[in-house]
């Protein structure tokens, strides 16, 4: 089964049963400051798993482009991935437990609407209980009514079945599903068999149903949400490789394209190389897709990291000249392989590969110094502060100072280097201390009141600056904005000024902030500002600020929450202006 068939089975699946058809979110989160990268489906979606009405209705569906860092290190094998996406269907209070587990096994083992595996190849786990929450005895036998075998049923721990996106938020039990992919099939097995089995890689897990019932702030549960929601995520790769009957997901149909171009510059490369470098790339002209920028700091190092670490591979194999070209054909593969599934990917395409050829470049002038110092420093093990004078100075990601130290044969102290990173990502956050934790889900006043002073800011600059500047990012804590925009000069003194006084105006003026509910056309023709999907239909919210006496000031695309007035903002200032990144400012603020 074709990667797009796969793709198109999942959402006529959902469709057809009264779900509607969203578009994927950006990689890069608004809003939402606790994660770098959209890490699932659900993110983009917290504020209505925690109430908040969507526009769309109670039941949704989508392919999300996600991106996960936490397994870098297992990139390379067969199972994952920096990007992925995301197979997922939503319950906002309506469906729960029953419909969303008979729908994922339907969904699995139809051979006429879905994908038609083997029902005796699934397995499937719930949670096992704790001090937290009870045993899902409900879920266990749901599958037994759905006709799981009782021995393909196993309950595991909240380590293996609680899913919540992090600290804050909503969270609850869930229930997975496994594949067997072994050629002659492992049959019964016991609890013990199956821990071995998953981590052997003979059964892999495909889908995630998530009941999602409680909220988490700052790690603990504080209470149970107002409606109970499922929130369900497939890995489409995985998905593939087991429809496809290949053994890893670089074997489908979505990396052999990839794969292919890395053996036509050198047909001698080891899989792992491969592997990596076809991953990391992918993931890297996504994320630069988005927005993101090759930097020293957060989202932009993590682009930097990607970019480095496949380069370096390739050039250790092939030499620096054929590593540069095979960069930039990659980045076009990609582009050839996902043009007509995300129509960003094809818009931004020259742009991503000059961006690709930039940084390239710009890493090749200074890994000739910096393979210097690598071979004074590494005759012993590396240490935290030398492995970040590496990355400081010579542009080193962290992984490529360990693969180059492990075929020396010397270890590397990572712990030492993150502290050393992070000791200077919070110098250069200026002392306003660590990062906001929850999302604005969380949903301080004071964040409220800083996310609706972006909106002024983002229109302050369009009207001081011109009509260029768009919003790139933001960040918001209860004690500062953070937001970056599209700029390629320094703000002047009387920029900032003007700036500062044009939001003061409007906080002055005590507009309200209205939100309109529309289509995508609509507020695209209204002349909005904000991140714009790709399907005209689409339902969205458009937040306004201004009135019929000082006129609107301001509209943007967003998923709220914001304060009702503007007069009780406080006072704006700029606290710093800087860059983050080739053609990208980054403004940081406050209220007073
Ligand atoms: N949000 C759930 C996951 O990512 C479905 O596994």
């Amino acid at each position: 089964m074709h990667s797009s068939e796969i793709r198109k089975r999942f959402l006529n699946f959902f469709e057809k049963r009264g779900h509607a058809v969203i578009p994927s979110a950006s990689l890069i989160p608004e809003n939402d400051p606790s994660v770098l990268f959209t890490t699932a489906g659900m993110q983009p979606l917290v504020p209505y798993l925690l109430g908040e009405t969507h526009p769309k209705g109670k039941r949704l569906v989508n392919v999300q482009k996600c991106v996960r860092t936490k397994d870098i290190e297992e990139v390379g094998d067969n199972t994952h991935l920096t990007f992925f996406e995301m197979l997922g269907n939503w319950s906002l209070g309506d469906y729960f437990k029953k419909e969303a587990l008979e729908w994922s096994f339907e969904l699995l083992t139809s051979t006429e609407e879905g994908f038609g595996m083997d029902p005796d190849r699934l397995y499937v786990s719930v949670f096992k209980g704790d001090d937290n929450a009870p045993q899902d005895k409900e879920a266990a036998d749901i599958w037994k009514n759905i006709g799981v075998k009782e021995a393909r049923i196993f309950f595991r721990p909240a380590s293996e079945n609680w899913w919540s996106p992090g600290d804050n938020g909503p969270c609850g039990p869930d229930s997975e599903m496994f594949y067997d992919v072994t050629p002659e099939g492992l049959g019964e097995l016991t609890p013990e068999e199956f821990e071995r089995a998953d981590e052997k890689g003979d059964v892999i897990e495909i889908w995630n149903d998530v009941f999602m019932q409680y909220e988490k702030k700052d790690g603990k549960i504080i209470g149970a949400l107002k409606n109970k929601s499922v929130d369900t995520g497939a890995g489409f790769e995985r998905i593939a490789a087991v429809l496809q009957k290949k053994s890893s997901v670089f074997e489908t149909d979505l990396f052999d394209p990839l794969i292919k171009k890395v053996e036509e510059f050198d047909s001698q490369i080891d899989r792992r190389s491969k592997n990596i470098i076809s991953d990391h790339v992918r993931s890297a002209v996504f994320m630069m897709t988005d927005g993101a920028e090759p930097s020293n700091t957060d989202r932009g190092y993590i682009v930097r990291r990607l970019i480095r670490r496949s380069f370096r591979l390739a050039s250790s194999t092939m030499g620096e000249e054929s590593s540069s070209e095979l960069m930039k054909e990659l980045s076009e593969e990609v582009t050839r392989t996902y043009r007509d599934v995300y129509p960003e990917v094809k818009a931004k395409a020259v742009e991503t590969k000059k961006k690709m050829e930039k940084e390239t470049d710009k890493f090749r002038e200074v890994l000739k110094d910096g393979l210097k110092k690598f071979e004074k420093i590494s005759k012993k093990d590396i240490g935290g502060e030398e492995a970040f004078l590496l990355f400081s100075t010579y542009g080193f990601p962290i992984d490529m100072t360990v693969d180059l130290a492990v075929e020396k044969g010397i270890k590397v102290d990572t712990e030492g280097f993150q502290k050393a990173y992070k000791e200077h990502q919070e110098k250069s956050r200026q002392g306003t201390g660590g990062k906001f934790k929850g999302g604005l889900a969380g949903g301080s006043e004071m964040e409220v009141k800083y996310h609706t002073s972006t909106h002024l800011l983002n229109a302050a600059l369009r009207q001081v600056l011109g009509e260029h500047v768009e919003q790139r990012g933001s960040n918001i804590t209860a004690e500062r904005a953070r937001f970056d925009f599209s700029h390629d000069k320094k703000l002047t003194e009387e920029e900032k000024r003007k700036v500062e006084n044009l939001i003061n105006k409007k906080i002055k003026e005590d507009l309200p902030v209205i939100c309109k509910e529309m289509t995508l056309e609509e507020a695209r023709k209204d002349g909005a500002q904000g991140v714009f999907g790709d399907r005209y239909s689409d339902r969205v919210k458009l937040y306004i600020i201004g009135d019929e006496k000082y006129g609107i000031f301001s509209k943007e695309l967003c998923g709220g929450p914001h304060v009702d007035r503007t007069g009780n903002i406080g006072r704006f200032k700029i606290k710093k202006e800087e860059s983050v990144a080739d053609g990208v400012r980054r403004i940081k603020a406050v209220l007073e």
